[in-house]
């Protein structure tokens, strides 16, 4: 129970959904986690449910599309948790739905790339000057099953910002790697957060885990598992890789 025993992570996105569970688990394993999101009342929710469980947690607002909102959210992580050792980018989402390229409005289109590649890199880009000088860090990023094949029910705007994130995150790898920071990638299918558990009909999932060669739907916490390993030094000869927690469909 105390795998990440007294380091520092801050969960990008962890209002809700995947970013909450692997909030909720990193504590649960010893780490002094930082609740991120825009809404206050959903972050203080998970953190005050973290705060239960008697671990030292922290929460952050921070817009990540902005880098001085994340410079200054930074700098108050430091004042109270010290540096940040384990941080993963999971903030993102899907602005736009599937359809036709050229359909797609330059608006939407940078909506989606702002909201997950831009916001990622910005979010690195502050935190992995500190990781480099101390020499320790580990960067996590979060992908999807929508960047690993083409697929007419994912929006291609989404896609293409995630497998920029996979791109990126091999990236920090090789540039972070000698300075003692590692860098990893998750690409979740379909995963049953509430918010999917209420918008995708319920014939919907069951024609999803027909999909799917291990027949069930994701959970959050398939995905906090993987970001756990990753985040532990169980993983500590890992770097650079995209792991696929998908119930085996990007195999199809
Ligand atoms: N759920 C899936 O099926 C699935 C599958 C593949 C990949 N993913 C990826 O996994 C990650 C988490 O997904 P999820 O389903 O858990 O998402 P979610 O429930 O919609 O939650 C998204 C989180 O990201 C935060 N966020 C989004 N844009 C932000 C911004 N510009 N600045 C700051 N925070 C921002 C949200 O904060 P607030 O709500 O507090 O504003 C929220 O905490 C995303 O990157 C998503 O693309 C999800």
């Amino acid at each position: 129970m105390n795998t990440l025993q007294d380091r520092v992570a801050l969960v990008t996105g962890s209002s809700r959904g995947i970013g909450a569970a692997i909030a909720t688990l990193f504590a649960n394993e010893g780490a002094r986690v930082v609740v991120h999101g825009r809404d206050t009342d959903a972050v203080e929710t998970v953190r005050s449910q973290i705060e239960a469980t008697g671990a030292r947690v922290m929460s952050v607002i921070a817009d990540l599309t902005r880098y001085d909102e994340i410079e200054g959210m930074r700098d108050r992580i430091e004042q109270v948790h010290g540096p940040v050792e384990i941080l993963v980018a999971n903030a993102g989402g899907s602005p736009s739905r599937p359809g036709p390229i050229e359909e797609i409005s330059e608006e939407a289109w940078r909506a989606s790339v702002d909201a997950n590649l831009t916001a990622t890199f910005l979010t690195i880009k502050c935190f992995l000057t500190g990781m480099k000088e101390r020499g320790r860090g580990n960067v996590i990023t979060m992908s999807s099953a929508a960047a690993r094949r083409p697929n007419p029910g994912s929006p291609i705007a989404y896609a293409a910002a995630k497998a920029g994130i996979e791109l990126l995150t091999k990236d920090v790898a090789a540039q972070a790697g000698p300075h003692g920071v590692r860098a990893n990638c998750i690409a979740p299918e379909t995963i049953m957060t509430e918010t999917n558990q209420q918008q995708i009909p319920e014939q919907v999932q069951e024609t999803l885990r027909g999909t799917h060669p291990i027949r069930r739907l994701g959970t959050p916490e398939d995905v906090a598992q993987t970001a756990l390993f990753l985040a532990s030094d169980n993983s500590a000869w890992i770097s650079g890789i995209v792991v696929d927690v998908a119930g085996g469909s990007v195999l199809l």
